[in-house]
């Protein structure tokens, strides 16, 4: 049974773009400037910002999440040829006023009314986070915002999920990390960790090192799993 290897978790850690925070709505709030070419555009954003992400870190070259999350959207506009520095900014700025899924408050609160700590591990450097968090109003029921800026690499290099391993002190069996990334998922059960896959997304499975535990749909089914 699945389910038996989420009974005795004390920590749920949460990827945050795509799983928590929803990052087509930045492009979606511009669709009056953006048009036809707002999906386009969003996806394109996306894929070469996970992109750079892992060139950089192969390459030994890190950066911060807010400048390689400006490059990829210079890359994607000039791609799909918007060249308005206004929207440019615009699309930034909303980066930092991104939404939440619907169900995101309502799931973290569940899981904090039952004494499971949560907290976020991501890409996001920590002003990014912070301004999500803030925009979003889930903070109160948020342990930790860990952000891959404390060890300088991005993931899935494993150093990311010790990050949370060693914030808790808790076996790794003893924590849950979700994310909609299926690269991202298949790295933490690489590392160790129960994993739900949310695939919000649609994906197929990755072909890697590891299979996560679990695949939903939304983090709504979080506390079934978790035997709450
Ligand atoms: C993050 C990216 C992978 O939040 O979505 O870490």
């Amino acid at each position: 049974m699945v389910e038996s290897l989420f009974r005795d978790i004390k920590v749920c850690v949460f990827d945050a773009y795509g799983t928590l925070f929803d990052f087509n709505s930045a492009a979606e709030r511009c669709r009056d400037a953006l048009g036809d070419k707002t999906d386009e555009l969003s996806a394109l954003w996306r894929s070469k910002q996970l992109q750079y992400t892992w060139l950089r870190g192969l390459m030994g070259k890190h950066k911060p999440f807010r400048e390689v999350t400006g490059d990829a959207l210079d890359f994607a506009l000039q791609t799909l040829e918007v060249g308005d520095p206004a929207l440019r900014n615009r699309l930034m700025e909303l980066y930092d006023r991104i939404e939440a899924f619907p169900e995101v408050p309502g799931v973290l609160r569940r899981l904090k009314q039952a004494g499971i700590a949560t907290a976020i591990l991501s890409n996001g450097s920590p002003d990014m986070l912070d301004a999500a968090v803030r925009h979003t109003g889930i903070g109160g029921d948020l342990d930790a915002v860990l952000s891959v800026e404390a060890v300088g690499v991005y993931k899935p290099h494993p150093s990311v999920y010790e990050l949370a391993a060693r914030e808790f002190g808790v076996p790794l069996s003893a924590i849950s990390f979700q994310s909609s990334n299926a690269w991202d998922a298949v790295a933490a059960a690489t590392f160790g960790m129960r994993v739900v896959w949310c695939n919000r997304y649609g994906q197929q499975r990755e072909r890697l090192t590891a299979e996560p535990n679990v695949e939903v749909g939304a983090l709504s089914a979080l506390p079934e799993i978790l035997g709450l």
